[in-house]
């Protein structure tokens, strides 16, 4: 049986875990994470098996330092600025990987690149004791909705995991984002915790989106993703019979009050509040029963961006691919 231990005495047990090559699950500011020795290759393959997901979706390794970061890849002028203004924090990196980076290749999926994130708290704390990077995918089976508590976790993955950390609530409730530069310029791979405004702030000039969907740059973004049982609607202005609801803002669709159940992802219609509150609500929505849950329009400017993203990809149709 899985344990679930609080994060103020976690960091013995999870050491002597990660050592042994073993998993452990731990709060990020994001969602929680499934981590293992990324210089371990069975330590990555079982993240793999633990997730169920396609062997060739890469995992970010975390790092605890920029001097640790500068182990395993090369970083540009820009990309640096991005890693000092942004780390520890929701952003992820995508660099080429450094000669003799001691990452274990199948955690890149044998990529040239390697994306990197340092993420803050328990997480930080503990790959500095460790003292290696460690590859952590979201703490999900492959295709399901990130866990941003301790409890999702060990619901989700308690029968093939030891120990989860419990360090409360995800504050930030919507994973990293994912930057690439290239020739000069930040592209954004995926939308997450730090909004293209914020980054447009830093560096002063406009970032680049993901275009199309001929190539998958970030290879994990297949458009099923994030998926609960029930299925999902976007953009209701109506709640029909049988459906949950999950509202943003003062004002209510239509009908809501016929609706099975209701979540507010941010009553004041606060983006930063309604990211923290979107993995669990649709969760907590799944298991009212509902056949459908109708999604009120959410903004997509700031973090509105990363929400509508995962959105989409819940209502997105599903087939066996999704991971
Ligand atoms: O907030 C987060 O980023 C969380 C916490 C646990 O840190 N982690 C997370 O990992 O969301 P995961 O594995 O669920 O998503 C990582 C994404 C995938 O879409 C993967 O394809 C992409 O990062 N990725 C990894 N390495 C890449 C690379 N070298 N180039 C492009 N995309 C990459
Ligand atoms: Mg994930």
């Amino acid at each position: 049986m899985v344990e679930v231990v609080p994060a103020s005495v976690a960091l013995e047990p999870a050491v002597a875990l990660l050592e042994a090559g073993d998993l452990v699950a731990m709060p990020t500011e994001t969602v929680y994470g499934l981590a293992g020795d990324a210089t371990n290759g069975a330590a990555v393959a079982r993240i793999f098996e633990a997730k169920g997901r396609p062997r060739f979706n890469p995992l970010i390794a975390h790092v605890a330092s920029i001097a640790m970061a500068e182990e395993i890849a090369s970083f540009d002028p820009l990309s640096r600025k991005l890693a000092e203004a942004f780390w520890p924090g929701p952003i992820t990196i995508v660099l080429p990987l450094r000669a003799g980076s001691k990452v274990h290749p199948l955690a890149t999926a044998g990529l040239d690149t390697v994306a990197v994130r340092m993420p803050d708290g328990f997480a930080r704390e503990l790959i500095g004791r460790f003292g290696r990077p460690l590859a952590a995918p979201s703490a999900n089976r492959s295709g399901r909705i990130s866990p941003t508590t301790a409890a999702a976790v060990a619901d989700d993955l308690g029968d093939r995991i030891r120990l989860v950390v419990d360090g409360g609530p995800a504050p930030v409730g919507v994973e990293s984002t994912i930057v690439k530069v290239e020739d000069g310029q930040v592209r954004i791979l995926r939308p997450g915790g730090i909004s293209a405004e914020e980054i447009e702030a830093l560096i002063g000039a406009p970032v680049l989106r993901q275009t199309g969907k001929g190539t998958i740059e970030a290879p994990g973004m297949m458009t099923s993703h994030y998926a609960p049982h029930a299925s999902v609607r976007l953009n209701a202005a109506n709640v029909r019979p049988g459906e949950a609801l999950l509202a943003f803002g003062p004002n209510r669709a239509a009908g809501a009050g016929k609706a099975i159940a209701v979540r507010n992802l941010s009553e004041r219609g606060d983006l930063r509040e309604a990211a923290a509150n979107l993995f669990s609500y649709l969760d907590e929505l799944d298991r009212a029963g509902a056949g459908t849950i109708a999604v009120e329009p959410v903004p997509i400017a700031g973090l509105g961006e990363a929400i509508n993203d995962r959105l989409m990809r819940a209502a997105a149709p599903r087939d066996l691919d999704r991971t």
